[in-house]
Formats: structure tokens, C-alpha cells, sequence
């Protein structure tokens, strides 16, 4: 598919960041990332025997928490369109070694082109991804396509805090803080002033619910978590 200045602007970003991005999103999120993922993939409700896709798989960090939760009978895909994220995926993933779903694969890929056919999933999640692609509506109303009626849609994201007295702590920390350890690590100032602006930016919650709901998914539902600082969405085709 065509990919526009600003698919190639972010995917220049992750292409960036794609080796430090384990280590950084830890250190950012003091550790929460991990818990984060965890409560996002129980409320995912994934099943021993499902078929998973997990859209913006990056290093695969999600798919494997999912994957520890699946049984033979299931398949998990991952789809990202950063090479260098899924190959560090796929070493991370060898390293673990523990139980599998049946099949797993790793696929380059644009969340808002799918390539797979109608109805082919139980269960699709994003994490940290949605607010990355410029056109949402487009992304969701794939995601639902390729979702079996009566699938669910499980979505991670960052948002703006519910707390307003810890907002300007927040930005502080965001705009300020986070871009100069960047630069040290990553030796990019760009990236990480990308990643506050991305998440200002992003929808409010009530908000990117209505457009879930307005893309053709039912029963949405919302669990905010950390003074809202990170959001998880669920729904069914
Ligand atoms: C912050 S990472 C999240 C990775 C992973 N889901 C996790 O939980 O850590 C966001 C990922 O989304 C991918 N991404 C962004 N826009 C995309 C798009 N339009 N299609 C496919 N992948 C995309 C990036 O390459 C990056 O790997």
C-alpha cells in the first residue's frame, strides 16, 4: 500500500528506537509497562485455542505475554511494519522457549492494510500502537474486518492522566525529562519528542470509545489504570 510522509516519518522513528525501545519504555514507565500489558492481556480474555493477531507487535513484548496464555490448539500472528522490530521479536521470543501456541508468525505489515481475508481472527490487540496510525478510523474498521463476528478487539494505549493536579508533573516529565535521557541513549532528540506529542494528541478516552463504537464495534468498555496515564479499550465485532 502507499505509504504517506507522515507512515514514513513514524516508521523512521521506530526504525530508530527499535534497539533501545525494551530498555527505554521500562525506564519511562518506572516498570509500568509490564504491569500495564499484563492487565491488558487478561482483559483480552484470550483463549487457549484462539487466533490472534497482535497489530504494532513491535519487539513483541505483548505477544509474549499472550502467547504464555495460549495453547497448541491456537495460532498468534504479530504484524508490524519496522523489520528491525519483528526480528528482535522473533529473538526474543526462541530465547524464551517455553510453551507455544501451534503456530506463531512475525509479518512486516500496515495496520491499515491487513492483507488477511474477512473474519479471520478471535481476538485482535494493539498495544501502544493505535495512536501511531494517522488514520484511526481506517486501522479500526480493518481490524474489525478481519475479526470473526463475535471477536474482540483488546487496545493499549497511553493517555493524558484523569488526575488534574498530576498533569503538569506529567508534561514535565514527558517534554522534559524523557527527551534528554533519550538523547543519551538513543543519541536522537526527534523520537522522543515525538512520543509526548503523540499521546496529546491522541483522543480522550470518551472519546476514542465513540469512535470504536462509531467504526461498528460493540460492547466497549474502558479500564483506566496509573491516574490514567495508560488506558486499555475492549470491544466485540
Ligand atoms: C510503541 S511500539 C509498541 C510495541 C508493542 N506492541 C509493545 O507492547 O511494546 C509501536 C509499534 O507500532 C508500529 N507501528 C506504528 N504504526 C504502524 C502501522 N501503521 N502499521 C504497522 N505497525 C505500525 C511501530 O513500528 C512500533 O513497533
Amino acid at each position: 500500500m502507499v505509504q504517506t510522509q507522515k507512515d514514513l516519518f513514524i516508521k523512521n522513528i521506530f526504525s530508530t528506537v527499535a534497539p533501545t525501545m525494551d530498555f527505554l519504555n521500562a525506564v519511562f514507565s518506572l516498570g509500568f509497562c509490564h504491569v500495564w500489558r499484563r492487565k491488558a492481556v487478561a482483559l483480552s480474555k484470550v483463549q487457549k485455542e484462539d487466533k490472534v493477531l497482535d497489530v504494532c507487535t513491535g519487539t513483541g513484548d505483548l505477544a509474549l505475554i499472550l502467547m504464555e496464555k495460549m495453547g497448541l490448539e491456537g495460532s498468534f500472528t504479530g504484524i508490524d511494519f519496522c523489520q528491525n522490530m519483528l526480528d528482535l521479536a522473533k529473538i526474543k521470543m526462541k530465547k524464551k522457549g517455553k510453551t507455544m501456541p501451534g503456530e506463531v508468525s512475525f509479518i512486516e505489515g500496515d495496520a491499515k492494510d491487513l492483507g488477511f481475508p474477512d473474519n479471520s481472527f478471535n481476538l485482535v490487540t494493539v498495544a501502544f500502537g493505535i495512536r501511531n496510525i494517522p488514520d484511526t478510523f481506517k486501522a479500526l474498521k480493518e481490524i474489525k474486518r478481519v475479526l470473526k463476528p463475535g471477536g474482540r478487539f483488546m487496545c493499549l494505549e497511553l493517555t493524558m492522566p484523569t488526575k488534574k493536579w498530576f498533569v503538569p508533573f506529567y508534561k514535565w516529565y514527558t517534554f522534559r525529562v524523557m527527551p534528554i535521557v533519550a538523547k543519551y541513549v538513543v543519541k536522537k532528540m526527534t523520537p522522543f519528542a515525538y512520543l509526548p506529542r503523540s499521546i496529546i494528541a491522541f483522543y480522550p478516552s470518551q472519546e476514542f470509545i465513540q469512535i470504536i463504537g462509531e467504526c461498528g464495534f460493540s460492547n466497549v468498555a474502558v479500564h483506566s489504570m496509573t491516574m490514567g496515564v495508560a488506558t486499555v479499550f475492549t470491544a466485540q465485532k
